[in-house]
């Protein structure tokens, strides 16, 4: 298939020369000015590569290549420029123009630089899928543990994993729901299909509608192409709704119509819209009270909890910790490049001990944290702090803070060589008042 080009000058000789001579090799398309440009791109889905005169009356090169980019478009842009305006070309690259040619144009160069475009295109979308693939695998597409829950959870992800049914995760956070999600997604029938993931509670209602849901062009100032929304990029696959319980009413209806009838329009559209999604949603909050207070209306609820996954948090696994603790071990030994090859039993009876509120999020920095500041090759109850707290370790080993003298030196002496001597912030990361801190450090004979 060829490709296409969008050829944008003022001069029409120029336009219908190029136009000519590109054709025999891409599909050419024509605009005299920046805002024709911005009509043909959005008429035309299949441009690629646009290659623009950079001074043009009205909208000149460089708004043109910024009403692109807003477009958020894979459309790589060449620009053409006489000697005087060398300068603006320069300004162009910088900001993120793929290439310039000086007028009067050299057409070998034009094609080579036309073809180079195209080929650098494909590879950086491969090369974002492929990192992507990547991260995905890294971020572990697999869930670690052995716990009684947490095979109940695998069993069951395994039994959804073959349908089409909506799932809602539920869990503190930290838990692991987007885990869950991901591997639902990537065990299901769909798994070859897009997953987009949407954090329900990270955009503005207006702009969350629209990033949902897509607009129409001239939908509102400002949306002067089509967007497609987050559910026409799942056509397909799956899509993951986070933080669900944040979902604002006016959204929940359209969600709701969705679910119900699996279409909907774009804002400021009429066109109804049919897709064929896979819905996951994830949230932290107790959807049941939201429901009561009338926050979350009752049938998006029923709706969307056809099959409700609970994540237990884990204190109430500890038997996974162990197995958690070895898995993040070697993450972080390769990532920070350290050889570690162990932890103390003293170490361990912390980590088993202490609650995690921030469950296996709060775990892993923690495990992050001690390889980092692990000097041997295993990880001490030294290198745990200043991450636990002094409290905690005094509670754990059934010491009272004043017998922990050896323990709470080096604890102090740790932190402030992570903070870099900052008193304040060693003394905040061990839980303790600076008053407290500087106390210590004369007591210890340290230097203040
Ligand atoms: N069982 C597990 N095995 C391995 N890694 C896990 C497990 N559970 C969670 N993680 C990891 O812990 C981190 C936090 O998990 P995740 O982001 O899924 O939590 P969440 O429940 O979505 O949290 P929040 O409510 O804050 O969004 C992630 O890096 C995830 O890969
Ligand atoms: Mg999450």
């Amino acid at each position: 298939m060829k490709s296409s080009v969008l050829i944008v000058d003022d001069d029409k000789t120029i336009r219908q020369e190029l136009a000519e001579y590109l054709s025999n090799d891409y599909v050419a398309y024509t605009a005299s000015n920046g805002y024709e440009a911005v009509r043909t791109i959005n008429e035309n889905s299949d441009i690629e590569v646009v290659l623009s005169d950079l001074k043009m009356p009205e909208m000149d090169g460089i708004g043109l290549l910024k009403k692109i980019q807003d477009n958020n478009r894979d459309i790589v842009t060449i620009f053409m420029t006489g000697y005087s305006t060398i300068e603006s070309a320069v300004e162009a690259m910088r900001r993120g123009a793929y290439d310039y040619l000086t007028k009067p144009l050299d057409l070998d160069k034009l094609e080579i630089t036309i073809k180079n475009a195209i080929d650098n295109k494909k590879l950086r979308a491969e090369n974002i899928m492929l990192k992507e693939r990547i991260r995905e695998k890294y971020d572990s597409v697999e869930i670690i543990g052995s716990s009684k829950k947490i095979k109940e959870i695998m069993e069951l992800i395994k039994r959804v994993s073959a349908t089409k049914a909506t799932v809602l995760i539920l869990g503190e956070s930290g838990t692991g729901k987007e885990l869950v999600a991901n591997v639902i997604h990537y065990n299901s029938l769909v798994a070859n299909g897009p997953f987009i993931k949407v954090n329900c509670s990270a955009l503005a209602e207006g702009v969350l509608e629209s990033e949902l849901f897509g607009h129409e062009k001239g939908a509102f100032t400002g949306a002067i192409f089509m967007k497609k929304g987050r559910f026409e990029l799942a056509d397909g696959g799956t899509l993951f709704l986070d933080e669900i319980g944040d979902l604002p009413p006016s959204i929940q209806v359209k969600l709701l119509r969705f679910l119900q009838e699996s279409e909907f329009e774009r804002v400021g559209g009429t066109k109804t819209i049919k897709v064929d999604v896979r819905i996951i949603s994830a949230t932290n909050k107790n959807l049941e009270q939201l429901v009561a207070e009338n926050k979350f209306r009752d049938d998006l609820f029923y709706r969307l909890k056809v099959i409700s996954i609970e994540v237990p948090p884990l204190r109430e696994r500890q038997e996974d910790i162990p197995l958690l603790v070895d898995y993040l071990l070697k993450i972080f030994t390769e990532t920070h490049h350290k050889q570690i090859n162990g932890i103390d039993p003293d170490a361990m009876k912390i980590i088993k001990s202490y609650n995690w509120p921030g469950n296996i999020r709060e775990l892993k920095n923690c495990i992050e944290s001690a390889v980092v500041m692990t000097i041997g090759d295993r990880i001490t109850v030294e290198s745990m702090t200043p991450y636990l707290t002094l409290k905690h370790l005094a509670r754990v080993s059934g010491k009272s803070p004043e017998n922990l003298s050896e323990l709470e030196k080096n604890a102090i002496l740790a932190a402030l060589v992570k903070y870099h001597g900052n008193k304040a912030d060693a003394a905040s990361a061990l839980g303790i008042g600076l008053t407290t801190l500087y106390r210590k450090l004369e007591k210890y004979g340290a230097e203040v």
